[in-house]
């Protein structure tokens, strides 16, 4: 299996050999994330961090990734204060960055922008997020937790709830559950429900999501994904409001939950998830959280071709 050189755009680029790969490499990076090991793995290589769109996780823990394993990071989180406001084309400034860098990732609110920074770019482009399209390293960590919580993808039945029409992450973990065999729930209400390109995409993969409004049964579920509402993504502020507060978790939703439930979340949570589940044993969004490092630093390690 070789990594070297490849862009992350999607989780479709991945076989499901490929993506366990990359897990079991994630596994190994754990004690360096935690920062009780140390490592200069990638000492001398250079990230730049390109974050056109708002970010906190994927943004820090690329980050922490990159120095955890002994490498360097420039960029920006303010395209504000770079020649974008001059009027320079996204082709050039990725032209620019990559004659700085050995691995470009970026966030960007165009659906398709990663996939044509991979076009200009000869070094490998890592998508950390374009727009309402996909988000693959989310995917990946999302993955990672899924396995090392329940121990493994395909025994669980899970549920996504929420904004599965603007949300990303939920666009590329249908996928990549679709091909894992996972049992799958689509919850959220309808307008805001899985676009019918990614339903139609796991049918033909063989998988049989149900589709689903109401968060009250969820007896048998055995991961629950939630998701934000993706309100920037709204063309009509009054669609918003609308939806807006449509579903929350709380301690009356899982009082029939399995006992080994676990509760997901990219995160940023506004109100979908009321903090009195923080404390119980079924919430992992923090631990998930924490999963973001190692599984970026195996991508950064494999795409760098440092480890095969
Ligand atoms: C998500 C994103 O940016 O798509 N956050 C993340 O990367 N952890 C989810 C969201 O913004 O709601």
């Amino acid at each position: 299996m070789n990594f070297k050189g490849r862009d992350i755009v999607s989780i479709k680029d991945f076989t499901k050999n490929e993506i366990l790969h990359i897990l079991d490499v994630a596994e190994k990076m754990v004690p360096i994330a935690a920062g009780k090991e140390k490592s200069e793995l990638l000492h001398g290589y250079i990230m730049a961090s390109l974050f056109f769109e708002p970010s906190t996780r994927t943004r820090l823990s690329f980050e922490a990734a990159m120095k955890r394993l002994g490498g360097n990071v420039i960029g920006f989180a303010q395209p504000g204060t770079t020649s974008i406001m001059k009027g320079e084309s996204l082709a050039d400034t990725i032209r620019t960055a990559e004659s700085y860098c050995d691995v470009i990732v970026m966030r960007h609110p165009l659906e398709g922008s990663a996939r044509m920074a991979a076009e200009f770019a000869s070094v490998p482009i890592i998508n950390g997020g374009d727009g309402a399209g996909r988000h693959p390293t989310q995917c990946l960590l999302d993955l990672f937790t899924i396995r090392k919580e329940t121990g493994s993808i395909e025994g669980n039945k899970i549920a996504l709830v929420g904004d599965l029409k603007y949300g990303r992450t939920v666009h590329s973990l249908a996928y990549a559950l679709a091909l894992f065999k996972a049992r799958m729930v689509f919850i959220a209400p309808p307008e805001l429900q899985m676009p019918s390109e990614v339903v139609n995409e796991c049918r033909k993969m063989g998988a049989e999501p149900e589709i689903k409004h109401g968060i009250d049964d969820i007896e048998d579920i055995d991961v629950l994904y939630v998701t934000r509402i993706q309100k920037e993504r709204f063309p009509d502020p009054e669609e918003y409001k609308k939806v807006a507060g449509s579903y929350r978790i709380d301690m009356e939703t899982i009082k029939n939950a399995k006992d080994n439930l676990i509760i997901m979340h990219p995160l940023p949570r506004v109100d979908e998830i009321d903090p009195s589940i923080d404390a119980t044993k079924h919430a992992a969004y923090f631990r998930q959280t924490f999963n973001g490092v190692p599984v970026r630093m195996a991508l950064l390690a494999l795409v760098l071709g440092v480890i095969k």
